[in-house]
């Protein structure tokens, strides 16, 4: 008999997305049909994004947050299309989702896979491999500030976007990334801001840091500026361990931070709410890729491995490492998409993922 089941809301949404939602979906479905009845899966797909705004002019369903609300996560793929402006699609599904669910913590581990050539010449001879902590529920994305508040009209008109730095907010994503660094062989938070450009949310940010960083003395720190720490990524990426950054900062150090690793399409991410009073949601860094979409060249690794981070969060932890070790072992045999140098569609690297299962 079954021991657990794990209600999961599948949100493919747009071009790729919908690629490599169905190749964690095969994953994982392999993962349980092979567990001898420990544990299963329960899949429901939700059929929102941009196809579905043009149909209905909604992004999501006006009850879709109540939906969502009683699954045990959610399993997400990349949101929009030329047909919808970005700010209406992110705004209207997945910003939506993470905002209302708390999701504050967002992590995106920069892992390094054998068999796929870095950029970087150091991956060669170093073993390289950092989190970036990203905050996740305020920061640059608030979403507070106007437009047309002159009142001047076209050609004269000025827009708002202000930042939103609480002490909680920053708190708790620093103390996040603490607790993740004790988790670690490398003991080390790189604490990342604008401090002497932004002189008020991320002044808030440093004292912050500094005040946390003294409740763990066996964790190594440092404070780094966000175009320094860009720098670091490529020169000195050896030196990281945990970075922790608001949520602009932290979205496009993570996206270097997967193409050092070799392609955007490799890289995965988790949308925590860490009192788990909302489920959490699960999706690769990457969007839509409408150049690639529909073809079957997505590389599915960044969404198989946020599935690997969907089973540490059901605490199946021996089933994550196995998804780790299987993904490995398909790189280091080359079984790759055409992003990491390879001739392999989506499908044969999920078969050969399942295999090495
Ligand atoms: P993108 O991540 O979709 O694509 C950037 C480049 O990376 C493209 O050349 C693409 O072919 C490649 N790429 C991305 N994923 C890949 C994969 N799995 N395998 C192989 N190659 C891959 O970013 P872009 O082009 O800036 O945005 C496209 C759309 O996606 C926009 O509508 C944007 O708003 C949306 N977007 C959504 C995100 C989300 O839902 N979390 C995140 C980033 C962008
Ligand atoms: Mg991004």
């Amino acid at each position: 008999p079954t021991t657990s089941t794990f209600k999961i809301a599948a949100v493919p949404a747009d071009g790729v997305g919908t690629e490599v939602v169905a190749a964690g979906r095969a994953v994982l479905d392999a993962l349980a049909a092979g567990s001898g009845g420990a544990f299963a899966f329960d899949w429901t797909e939700f059929p929102w994004g941009c196809g579905y705004y043009e149909r209905t002019g909604r992004m999501m369903d006006e009850d879709g947050l109540e939906r969502l609300r009683e699954f045990d996560a959610i399993y997400f793929g990349a949101v929009g299309w030329p047909s919808v402006p970005d700010h209406t699609s992110l705004w209207g599904l997945r910003l939506k989702i993470c905002q209302n669910f708390d999701q504050w913590a967002n992590i995106r581990p920069v892992h390094f896979h054998p068999g796929i050539t870095s950029p970087l010449r150091k991956a060669d001879h170093i073993p390289l491999d950092w989190v970036v902590v990203r905050e996740n529920s305020e920061g640059e994305y608030a979403g507070l500030g106007g437009r047309n508040l002159s009142g001047r009209g076209p050609g004269n008109e000025v827009a708002l976007q202000t930042a939103l730095f609480t002490e909680r907010g920053c708190e708790r994503i620093i103390r996040f990334a603490f607790d993740l660094a004790r988790t670690r062989t490398r003991k080390k938070v790189s604490s990342v801001t604008k401090s002497n450009a932004q002189q008020y949310g991320m002044v808030l940010w440093d004292e912050t840091f500094a005040r946390v960083a003294a409740d763990y003395p066996d964790v190594e720190t440092e404070s780094v500026l966000v175009d320094a720490m860009s720098a670091k990524f490529v020169l000195k990426p050896e030196d990281l361990s945990v970075v922790v950054a608001s949520n602009l900062n932290a979205d496009i150090l993570s996206d270097l931070g997967s193409a050092l690793a070799g392609s955007l399409g490799l890289a995965a991410s988790a949308n925590l709410n860490p009192e788990r009073r909302f489920p959490s949601m699960f999706e690769p860094v990457h969007g839509s890729a409408p150049d690639i979409a529909g073809q079957g060249l997505a590389n599915p690794i960044g969404a198989i491995g946020s599935a690997a981070l969907m089973l540490d969060h059901f605490g199946l932890v021996d089933e994550a490492a196995r998804v780790h070790k299987a993904i490995e072992a398909t790189t280091a045999a080359g079984v790759l998409t055409p992003d990491v140098g390879g001739t392999a569609t989506t499908d044969e690297v999920v078969a050969s993922i399942i295999d090495h299962l």
